[in-house]
C-alpha cells in the first residue's frame, strides 16, 4: 500500500460526508478530519466574544483572539478527531443551530480560510486521512489520491438535518433547516474565495436514493481498486 493516502470529500451540507467519511476511514485505517468543525470552532469563538453583529464580523480582531487561543484535535479510539478550543472538547458546542446559522459568514472570510488551510496541512502531515469539507479537492489538497464529491436534494439533505437537529433542538421546525441549508448553499456556492465546487477529477455521488451503507461500498471499491 502506498504511504500516506488522501482522500477527500466535498458537498453541501448534510449530503452525506462526515458519516461516510468516518466509515471510510475506519476501514482503512485512516484519520477521519471534519474540516467543517474548524470553522465551527471558530464560529463559536466569535459568538462567545461578541464579534458578529448585524451580519458581519469583526475579523481582525477574531484573527487577534484566535493567535492567541488553540485549536487543536485529539483522537478517539476511533481515530476521529475531536476538536478543542484551549484543550477542552467543543464537540457538543459547535453542533448548535445557532453555529450552523452563522458559520457560513465566518467561512467566507480569506483571512479565516488561511488560518484553517494551516491547521488542515498541519493536522494531516505524515498521516493518511480521509478530510471532508467543501473545498478540499479544489483547494486543499488538489493532489489528493482520491477524489469524492456527494451530493442529494434538498428536501432530503434537509430531512436528514432536522432528524438530526430535533433530538437536542425540539422545537425546530423542518422549514427553518431547509431555509438554514439554502442559505448555507447559496453563501458556499457563491462566495469569492474557496467556493463549493465540483472539481472536475472527483467522482460524484448522489445519495438520493443511495443509504449510507451503499455510498461506503461505492467508495471502498474505487480506493481498494487503486492502492
Ligand atoms: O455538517 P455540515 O455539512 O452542515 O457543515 P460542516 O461540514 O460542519 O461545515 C460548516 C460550514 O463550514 C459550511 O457550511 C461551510 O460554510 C464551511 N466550510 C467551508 O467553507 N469549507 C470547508 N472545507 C468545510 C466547511
Amino acid at each position: 500500500m502506498k504511504k500516506k493516502v488522501t482522500v477527500a470529500i466535498d458537498g453541501p451540507s448534510s449530503s452525506g460526508k462526515s458519516t461516510i467519511a468516518k466509515l471510510v476511514a475506519k476501514h482503512f485505517n485512516f484519520t477521519y478530519i471534519d474540516s467543517g468543525s474548524i470553522y465551527r470552532a471558530i464560529t463559536y469563538v466569535a459568538l462567545k466574544n461578541n464579534l458578529i453583529k448585524t451580519g458581519d464580523i469583526d475579523v481582525v480582531s477574531l484573527i487577534d483572539l484566535l493567535n492567541n487561543c488553540s485549536i487543536s484535535f485529539s483522537f478517539n479510539s476511533n481515530n476521529q478527531n475531536v476538536i478543542k478550543l484551549d484543550d477542552i472538547s467543543v464537540e457538543d458546542e459547535i453542533r448548535t443551530f445557532e453555529i450552523s446559522n452563522n458559520v457560513s459568514l465566518i467561512a467566507e472570510k480569506n483571512e479565516i480560510r488561511k488560518y484553517v488551510l494551516k491547521i488542515q496541512k498541519d493536522i494531516s502531515n505524515n498521516k493518511s486521512v480521509v478530510m471532508d469539507g467543501r473545498d478540499i479537492g479544489s483547494v486543499v489538497f488538489p493532489n489528493a489520491d482520491f477524489k469524492f464529491f456527494l451530493d442529494a436534494s434538498i428536501d432530503v439533505r434537509a430531512l436528514r438535518r432536522w432528524n438530526e437537529l430535533k433530538l437536542t433542538e425540539k422545537d425546530l421546525k423542518f422549514e427553518e433547516v431547509k431555509k438554514d441549508l439554502l442559505k448555507r448553499d447559496k453563501k458556499d456556492i457563491n462566495r469569492k474565495f474557496s467556493p463549493l465546487r465540483r472539481s472536475k477529477d472527483s467522482t460524484l455521488i448522489n445519495s438520493d436514493r443511495l443509504d449510507i451503507s451503499e455510498v461506503v461500498k461505492h467508495i471502498i471499491g474505487i480506493i481498494k481498486k487503486e492502492i
